[in-house]
């Protein structure tokens, strides 16, 4: 197996075979937590540096590094010496030297990672650049899909349709990357200004729902609208691709829901979706921590020079670490 990569910025820098082992890992950590006295990870610090707001993905990568023994702290933006002028890569370099050991981090720049993966000095987990990537969230919603379906192998053949906003969409982009491994029949239902056709794209959302074993949600990106074209400008935006517990059993009662969140509810998503059966954002949710806490995993027992792996090992209940 390849390396596990020391900066994750995309999808396409991990191998099906890690992916599929960090899915396996998910799940063993998510049944056997590390107690927290006895984990290998003891007296390891990792930082969450977020350029732009997140309850999700920062907070669940706290608790994933909680969850395995792992100190983590967030670094305040405001508060740090980038407020004086101090470069990010000299703020990474001093966080490098203080003992932490890997970062987490959040940037609106979909260039970020071209220029400062070649200098960083810690591991760097990508937690969602621009409209580019965002690949923990991806990662966690194939580990909720395979769950729920009971299997990779199961997913082979699944039709999922990426519904709304994907041409702002890092998670959807990141998507692009990953479900071709794994055998999933892809496709976009959007308008046309917020479609790039890197698949097939269709208007029609109560046929999709009838075609679709699982509709992805998308958030409207309101935030990268500027200069080009708003909701406002789409009419009836709701009326065409938005989503509700009577249009969802209309045409498919087997379908299921996934959004990343936030949901701007009464968009993309009414009410009566989050609270039915057919939603699988809260799995999702659940699924992040412990598909975060593998990563951090993986990515520790690569580039740490620890007694990680033989002390594994040597426990009854030893996890199966990548080559
Ligand atoms: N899905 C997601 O990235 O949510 P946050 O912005 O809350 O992290």
């Amino acid at each position: 197996m390849t390396i596990f990569p020391k900066v994750m910025e995309s999808i396409d820098d991990l191998s099906p075979k890690q992916i599929e082992s960090v899915l396996s890992l998910s799940v063993k950590l998510k049944n056997h937590p590390f107690p927290a006295k006895s984990s290998p990870f003891q007296n390891t610090s990792i930082v969450t540096i977020f350029f732009e707001n997140s309850t999700r993905t920062k907070y669940s990568f706290i608790q994933a590094a909680w969850k395995i023994g792992i100190n983590a702290i967030d670094f305040p933006i405001e508060s740090s010496s980038l407020a004086k002028g101090e470069s990010l890569l000299e703020n990474f370099e001093t966080l490098y030297h203080q003992g932490f050991s890997a970062a987490v981090i959040r940037t609106s720049d979909s260039d970020f990672f071209k220029e400062f993966k070649k200098y960083c000095p810690l591991p760097l987990l990508n937690g969602g650049n621009g409209m580019v990537e965002h690949p923990t969230q991806a990662l966690l919603d194939l580990l909720t899909l395979e769950q729920t379906v009971g299997g990779l192998d199961q997913l082979k053949g699944k039709k999922i349709c990426f519904v709304g906003d994907t041409l702002h969409s890092r998670v959807f982009h990141s998507h692009i990357k990953l479900l071709k491994h794994f055998g999933l029949d892809v496709s976009t239902c959007g308008p046309k200004e917020w479609t790039e056709n890197l698949v097939p794209n269709q208007n029609d959302l109560d046929q999709v729902i009838k075609d679709n074993d699982f509709l992805y949600m998308l958030r409207v990106q309101k935030e990268r609208h500027a200069g080009k074209t708003e909701l406002s400008q789409l009419g009836n935006y709701v009326d065409q691709f938005g989503l509700s517990k009577s249009r969802l059993e209309k045409n498919n009662k087997n379908a299921k829901v996934l959004h990343p969140g936030p949901v701007n509810i009464g968009t993309e998503l009414t009410q009566d979706i989050i609270d039915s059966e057919y939603y699988l954002g809260h799995h999702q949710v659940q699924y992040s921590t412990w598909l975060r806490a593998s990563l951090i995993a993986h990515q520790l027992n690569t580039h740490e020079d620890r007694y990680l792996l033989e002390n594994l090992k040597t426990k009854e209940d030893s996890y199966e670490w990548p080559e």
